[in-house]
C-alpha cells in the first residue's frame, strides 16, 4: 500500500504508526521500481528533517571535511570526527537507511584495519558503510561482507584519491577510462556491494553501467539514468557557497535566510527590541 508523505505524517501522529525502517532489500528493489533519493547529512537536527521528509538513504559523507569542518580535502577528516557525526545522525533517524562514509584513514591507509573501524560505525547506529574505489577495494569489500557489514561502492570521481585522477574533473570521458569504470562497477557488484555511487561521469556512461548492473546506481553529476540521485545537503539548501558544481540544484538559499535572520537579530539587540517582556521571565509576586 502506498501512503503520501502527508498521509504518513497523519498516521504517525494519530496512531503512532511509522512506515518502517528502509532496508537494504528495499533499496535493491528500487532498481526495478521507483528511484532512490539520498542526501548527505552530518547532524541530529538536519537528520530529523530528512528522515521526516522520507529520504531513502542518509549518507554521513566525508564531505563533512569540506562543508562542516572547513578542510580542503576529504581525506583529512579523522575517524573520530566521522564517528561522532554518524552517531548524531543515527540518533535522529528512525526510517532512512544510514550509511557511514568510511574516511580515508579507516581503510585506505591500512586496509587490514577496515573491519575494526567499520564495526564502530555500525555500533553507533549506521546500517551500512560506503567506500571509494582504490587498488585494494576488493580486499576491503570482501573483509567487510565477511563480517556481515553491508557495503555501498563509489566510483568515478573519488575525492579521497583525487590526486591520482588529475584533479576534480569528470571521469570516464574517453573509451579507455570509461571501460575501467565499467569494470570497477562490475567488480564491485560481483563482490557483493548493494549499490554504487557514480560521481561525475558522463550520463551516457552512467546509463550503460546502470543497465549492466543488477544492483542500483546512485548518481551525483552522472545524469538522470541512474537508479537514484544523491546531493550534498549543504549544496541543496545553498549553505555551502565556496564551490557550486554544474550538477547541483539549489532548492533553497538557506545561506541568505540565515544571514538575514542574523542581521535582524543584530538590529533588534542594538535597538533594544529583543527580548520583549513576553520573552522574559518575571519574579513571583
Ligand atoms: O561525502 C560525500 O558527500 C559523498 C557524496 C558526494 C556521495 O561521498
Amino acid at each position: 500500500m502506498y501512503f503520501s508523505f502527508s498521509e504518513q505524517n497523519v498516521l504517525q501522529k494519530i496512531c503512532g504508526i511509522t512506515m518502517g525502517k528502509v532496508k537494504i532489500k528495499d533499496i535493491i528493489k528500487k532498481k526495478r521500481k521507483g528511484k532512490i533519493a539520498m542526501l548527505t547529512c552530518y547532524d541530529y537536527s538536519f537528520a530529523r528533517i530528512l528522515d521526516e521528509a522520507g529520504i531513502d538513504i542518509i549518507l554521513v559523507g566525508d564531505s563533512l571535511a569540506n562543508v562542516v569542518l572547513g578542510m580542503k580535502e576529504t581525506r583529512s577528516v579523522s575517524f573520530k570526527e566521522m564517528l561522532n557525526h554518524t552517531r548524531a545522525v543515527a540518533k535522529a533517524t528512525s526510517e532512512a537507511l544510514v550509511v557511514a562514509d568510511m574516511p580515508y584513514v579507516s581503510y585506505q591507509k591500512d586496509p587490514k584495519k577496515c573491519v575494526y573501524y567499520a564495526k564502530k560505525f555500525i555500533e553507533v547506529g549506521a546500517d551500512a558503510v560506503k567506500i571509494e574505489w582504490f587498488k585494494d577495494c576488493p580486499y576491503v569489500v570482501k573483509s567487510l561482507l565477511k563480517v556481515g557489514i553491508p557495503v555501498m561502492g563509489h566510483i568515478g570521481l573519488t575525492p579521497q584519491t583525487v590526486h591520482l585522477l588529475g584533479g576534480y574533473k569528470v571521469q570516464g570521458r574517453d573509451r579507455k577510462s570509461a571501460l575501467h569504470l565499467v569494470n570497477e562497477a562490475k567488480a564491485l557488484e560481483s563482490l557483493g556491494v548493494f549499490s554504487i555511487v557514480l560521481e561525475c561521469i558522463p550520463y551516457q556512461l552512467a546509463q550503460l553501467i546502470t543497465r549492466q548492473l543488477k544492483i542500483p546506481t546512485i548518481g551525483i553529476g552522472a545524469g538522470r539514468y541512474c537508479d537514484g540521485q544523491v546531493l550534498v545537503l549543504y549544496d541543496l539548501i545553498g549553505l555551502y557557497k565556496e564551490i557550486r558544481p554544474k550538477f547541483v540544484r539549489m532548492y533553497k538559499d538557506v545561506y541568505r535566510e540565515v544571514k538575514n535572520a542574523a542581521v535582524k537579530f543584530k538590529k533588534d539587540v542594538r535597538g533594544n527590541k529583543f527580548p520583549s517582556l513576553k520573552e522574559s521571565f518575571s519574579m513571583k509576586k
